[in-house]
C-alpha cells in the first residue's frame, strides 16, 4: 500500500473547504484542516476521524506570511511532505464603491489572492525536490465571467486567481507540479446565504430557478471536482480554472 497523501486545505472549517477536507479523507488521504475558525475546524477533524479517516487541525490565518511559513515547515517536518494544497480560504464582503477604502480593498486581496501565494510559496521547495505536487485554487464565476456590483474587489481578486493559476502552472510545469483552479457558481454555503454580503437565502433560491440544472450547488459538488483536479486522472491538466456552476454561465442568456 502506498502511504496516504498529505493534503493541506485552507478555510476548511465550513463550506466548500470542509466538504473538500471530508472528500480527501474519504479517499484515504491525511488532511491538514486549517482555518481561523478553530471550533469548526476541530469538529471537521472529529467527524473525519469518527468516519475512520485521518486528519488534524492547525489554526492558520492566510493573511500571515510567518504563520503560513511556520505551518508548512511543521507539516513537512512531521509528515515528510505536502502533496496537495487546496487554497480555498476566501471572503466576499459587500462594499459599494462609495465606501471602498484602500483598507477594505487590500483586505479582500490579502485573503483571496495573496493568501493563496502565502500557502503555496513555502511548499514549493519540497514539491520541487520530490518533482510532485498538485495545487487547486478557488476562483469564482465572479472572477471568470461576471462583474459583481458592490463586490468589485472580490471580482478583481478572483480574476487575479485565474492569472495566478496560469503563471504558477507554467513556471512549475517542468517540475512535476500542477496548478489548477475551480470557479464555483452559486453554492449553498454561509458565504452565499449571507444576507449582508451575498444573495441571502431568498436570493439563492431565486437563483436556483435560472440555473439550467435547476438547483444550487452543494459544497460536495465542488469538492469532488477539486479531488479530481488533484488526482492522477488530471495528470495532463494544468493552468486551467474549471467553472462548476450547474450550467449557469452557458445557459443564462
Ligand atoms: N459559495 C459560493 O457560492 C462560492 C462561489 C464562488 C466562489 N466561492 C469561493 O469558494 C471558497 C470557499 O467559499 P465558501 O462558500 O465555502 O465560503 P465560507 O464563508 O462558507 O467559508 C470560507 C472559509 O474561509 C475561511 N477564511 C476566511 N478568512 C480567512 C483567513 N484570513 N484565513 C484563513 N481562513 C479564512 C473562513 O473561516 C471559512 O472557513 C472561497 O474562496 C469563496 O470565495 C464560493
Amino acid at each position: 500500500m502506498t502511504s496516504p497523501r498529505i493534503v493541506l486545505v485552507t478555510g476548511a472549517g465550513i463550506g466548500i473547504g470542509r466538504a473538500t477536507a471530508e472528500a480527501f479523507a474519504a479517499a484515504g488521504d491525511h488532511v491538514v484542516v486549517t482555518d481561523v475558525l478553530e471550533t469548526d475546524g476541530r469538529e471537521v477533524v472529529a467527524g473525519i476521524e469518527a468516519a475512520g479517516g485521518s486528519a488534524e487541525f492547525l489554526r492558520l490565518d492566510v493573511t500571515s506570511t510567518e504563520a503560513a511559513d511556520a505551518l508548512v515547515a511543521d507539516v513537512e517536518a512531521r509528515h515528510g511532505a505536502i502533496d496537495v494544497i487546496v487554497a480555498n480560504a476566501g471572503i466576499a464582503h459587500r462594499v459599494p464603491l462609495s465606501e471602498m477604502t484602500d483598507a477594505k480593498w487590500d483586505h479582500t486581496f490579502d485573503v483571496d489572492l495573496k493568501g493563496i501565494l502565502r500557502v503555496v510559496r513555502p511548499a514549493l521547495p519540497g514539491m520541487r525536490a520530490r518533482r510532485s505536487g498538485a495545487i487547486v485554487c478557488l476562483s469564482s464565476i465572479m472572477g471568470v465571467a461576471y462583474g459583481w456590483d458592490e463586490h468589485v474587489h472580490y471580482s478583481a481578486a478572483k480574476s487575479g486567481v485565474v492569472g495566478l493559476v496560469r503563471g504558477l502552472a507554467v513556471e512549475l510545469a517542468r517540475e512535476g507540479i500542477r496548478v489548477n483552479g475551480v470557479a464555483p457558481g452559486y453554492i449553498r454555503t454561509a458565504q452565499l446565504l449571507s444576507e449582508k454580503n451575498s444573495l441571502g437565502p431568498a436570493g439563492a433560491e431565486k437563483a436556483a430557478e435560472f440555473i439550467p440544472m435547476g438547483r444550487l450547488g452543494e459544497p460536495g459538488d465542488i469538492a469532488d471536482v477539486i479531488l479530481f483536479l488533484a488526482s492522477q486522472g488530471a495528470r495532463y491538466l494544468t493552468g486551467q480554472t474549471l467553472t462548476v456552476d450547474g450550467g449557469l454561465l452557458v445557459g443564462r442568456y
